[in-house]
């Protein structure tokens, strides 16, 4: 059978049997929330950012006022159904959450909601008092077909009990069942989080709060069948209005129970067949692809090799065996580090040492992105970039080498504490400048040097490798992770998930890596470096900024940036110096991407041909860009790319 025949026949039968199944029961569980899992919800004004739903936009200091909020689950579930004995059949369901809601204005308003509903859009004018479940023209009518637990910070009517309470509503926003959650001692607006479950069965809707969801907060008696259609979406409302809040949803489970209603034998009768064949087909089929995938990897031999030779000053190929030979068949004794991507070892070739890049099976570097590695820095000569010197690609295994760097990655010496003792003379002043310098330039050189624009979208010490002089080579391939946690597999994950601290604040939101970019990651490179502190992470809910940011730009409005300066240099280094490699740093991370300067106006002001640029003494308040900014053909995702010249950045 040929390829797309057996593609069109399997989707043919696909159709069929989801006609044919109806929408059942669900089931899911969210212990927290991953960039990745956006596209299993259905969201309006929500995000995922910092491992939770944002039901309504989560930016600190730009405009979330008067916005309303929704995100349910992708597919809806079966609440109901009917049958010919019992008449109507109620399923039960259970779902337990984690909120977290923190006031952005004193006080702060106005709730969010737990909500059951037909429409899976968000309704117009829905923000303020409405909490994302009604407006005016729907509340209190039966079109609304909406059923919701609300979690209300703001005492917004007259019958509300007050501006910290639970409630039951029914296509209205005004409440049938009301209970004030102080008497548990929960307070909604204290930014903690507070776990809540809501369980149904036998028409008894039960709400429970606190740790462990322990406290009964009320137990109504309803017919969820008599307000809502058989299938209904499940998911979280919120709203804002001049007072402001985050509302967050950090955890997020949900079962439901299957109901069986008369005609079920019958399709299961129809089901269970094709099932079978389905699962045949798929089996057939993934064998199949799996064949033909090892015969193709074996025919993308020469075609790499052709794409490869096809760049000019192509890096030299390998042989398996060379390489097998100069690390001592990757020997873990020559391991140099350790990261997502795969292994690198420290061998020798032709009697000069190098690196030798294994990219792992898993690791989703593929071929393009292989290719590109090789035919564009290959092609870089630039002092200050790491060279690659050849390649290797044999049974389907890539692997790549570079020159092999003596004194390792910056962080290693920057942040070490038992060294520092060493460090004091190893990464004075002069040679920390130096090495900002040198990132520059490299940096530079990628953004505006070479004919192609190219990102390097993973900027961070670890990434900067040291000569024998000192002097930096931006690459990447974690040597930081070294020798020394061998056997930590998982610190290096550890490690990689660091590099959230580089990111910009709006690639939370943009999800691209910019120039813009690149040069926020250099920012917080340049304050780590005089500082001789690690940036943070940005896990604090609404800080997008790195921690280390924040930091020096409270010194700096404090008039007291000098404090800021590395302790282990004993105060060696001239002070208008530091000031202006601070303010630089600075001036690279403003919040918002357009006032960040270029690189070559970095370079300039590193040179003195330029003046330090200005800097506010209050940090800017990021703002949120209302249209999302034109993409830029420089522009790239984050996620998947054509180019990765050295590896993807996304909130690893
Ligand atoms: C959410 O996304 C993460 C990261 O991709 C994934 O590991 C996890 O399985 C997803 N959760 C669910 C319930 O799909
Ligand atoms: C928000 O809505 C309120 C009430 O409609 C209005 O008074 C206020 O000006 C609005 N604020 C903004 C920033 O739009
Ligand atoms: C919403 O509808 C209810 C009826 O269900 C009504 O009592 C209430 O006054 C309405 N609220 C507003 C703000 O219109
Ligand atoms: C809840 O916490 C917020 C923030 O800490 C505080 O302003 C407010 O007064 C508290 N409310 C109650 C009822 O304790
Ligand atoms: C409703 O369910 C809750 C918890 O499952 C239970 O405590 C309560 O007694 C039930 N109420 C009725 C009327 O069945
Ligand atoms: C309710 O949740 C529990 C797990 O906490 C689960 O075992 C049970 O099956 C759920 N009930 C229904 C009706 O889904
Ligand atoms: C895979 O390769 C083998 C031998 O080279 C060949 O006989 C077979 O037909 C190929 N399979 C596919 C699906 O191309
Ligand atoms: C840096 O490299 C040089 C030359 O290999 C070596 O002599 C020196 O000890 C290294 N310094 C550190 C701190 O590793």
């Amino acid at each position: 059978m040929h390829f797309s025949q057996l593609i069109k026949c399997l989707l043919l039968l696909a159709l069929l049997v989801s006609c044919l199944i109806e929408v059942g029961c669900l089931s899911f569980r969210y212990p927290s929330f991953e960039t990745d899992n956006e596209t299993d919800l259905i969201r309006h004004n929500s995000y995922i950012v910092l491992n939770a739903i944002q039901v309504t936009p989560d930016v600190s200091g730009g405009p979330i006022t008067n916005l309303s909020g929704r995100a349910f689950y992708k597919e809806p579930f079966r609440l109901w159904g009917k049958s010919k004995h019992t008449g109507r059949i109620r399923a039960s369901f259970n779902s337990t959450f984690v909120l977290n809601i923190s006031p952005r204005t004193v006080p702060g308003g106005e709730g969010m909601a737990f909500i059951l509903a037909v429409d899976s859009n968000l309704p117009e004018n829905s923000q303020g008092q409405w909490l994302g479940i009604v407006n005016a023209k729907t509340n209190g009518t039966s079109q609304a077909k909406i059923v919701a637990v609300e979690f209300d910070t703001g005492k917004s009517y007259p019958g509300d009990v007050d501006s910290n309470h639970a409630g039951l509503d029914v296509n209205s926003i005004s409440s049938i069942k009301q209970v004030p959650l102080g008497i548990f001692g929960i307070n909604l607006s204290a930014g903690v989080d507070v776990m809540v479950r809501i369980q149904y069965e036998e028409e008894n809707l039960t709400v429970f709060i606190g740790e462990d969801a322990r406290n009964l907060v009320f137990s109504e008696p309803i017919d969820l069948s008599a307000y809502l259609p058989k299938e209904v979406f499940v998911g979280f409302s919120a709203s804002t209005s001049t007072y402001t809040e985050l509302n967050c949803v950090k955890s997020w489970e949900f079962y439901s129970s299957d109901i069986n209603e008369d005609h079920s034998l019958l399709w299961v009768k129809i089901v269970v067949p094709i099932g079978a064949a389905l699962l045949i087909g798929i089996a057939f089929f993934s064998c199949w692809k799996w064949k033909s995938k090892k015969n193709r990897s074996d025919d993308a031999y020469p075609s790499i090799e052709e794409e490869i030779k096809g760049s000019s000053m192509a890096p030299v190929k390998f042989t398996f065996k060379e390489l097998q030979k100069a690390t001592g068949k990757f020997n873990l004794q020559n391991m140099l580090g350790k990261g997502g991507f795969g292994t690198v070892y420290k061998g020798i070739l032709k009697n000069k040492e190098v690196a030798v890049k294994r990219i792992s099976r898993e690791s989703t570097q593929g071929k393009q992105e292989f290719i590109a590695e090789v035919t564009t820095i290959g092609n870089f000569h630039h002092k200050n970039l790491l060279k690659l010197i050849g390649w290797c690609y044999e049974r389907s295994e890539f692997l790549l080498v570079y020159e092999y760097m003596p004194n390792g990655s910056l962080d290693k010496l920057i942040f070490s504490d038992e060294r520092a003792e060493v460090q004091e003379n190893t990464l004075n002043w002069g040679r920390r400048l130096t090495i900002i310098s040198g990132v520059a330039q490299a940096l530079d050189y990628l953004h505006n040097g070479c004919e192609k624009r190219v990102l390097h979208r993973d900027i961070k010490t670890s990434n900067i490798m040291l000569d024998s002089e000192f002097d930096a080579k931006l690459g990447d391939f974690g040597l930081a992770r070294i020798v020394k946690q061998r056997e930590q597999t998982h610190h290096s994950t550890k490690e990689l998930a660091g590099t959230v601290g580089y990111m910009a604040p709006e690639c939370f939101f943009t999800r691209r890596a910019t120039t813009e970019t690149d040069v926020y990651a250099f920012g917080v490179l340049v304050l780590e470096v005089a500082c001789g502190r690690k940036t943070g992470n940005q896990n604090e809910q609404s800080d997008y900024n790195s921690r280390i940011v924040c930091w020096v730009w409270e010194l700096h409005r404090m008039g007291r940036l000098l404090d800021a300066a590395d302790q282990k240099l004993n105060g060696e280094f001239a002070e208008e110096e530091m000031e202006c490699l601070l303010i630089l740093g600075l001036a690279c991370c403003n919040p918002n991407p357009e006032q960040r300067p270029s690189m070559k106006t970095v370079l300039q002001v590193l040179t003195g041909e330029a003046p330090v640029p200005e800097v506010p003494a209050e940090m800017p308040a990021f703002v949120w860009p209302t249209m999302p900014a034109p993409v830029k053909e420089s522009d790239c995702p984050l996620t998947g790319s054509q180019l990765t010249p050295f590896s993807e950045i996304r909130g690893r």
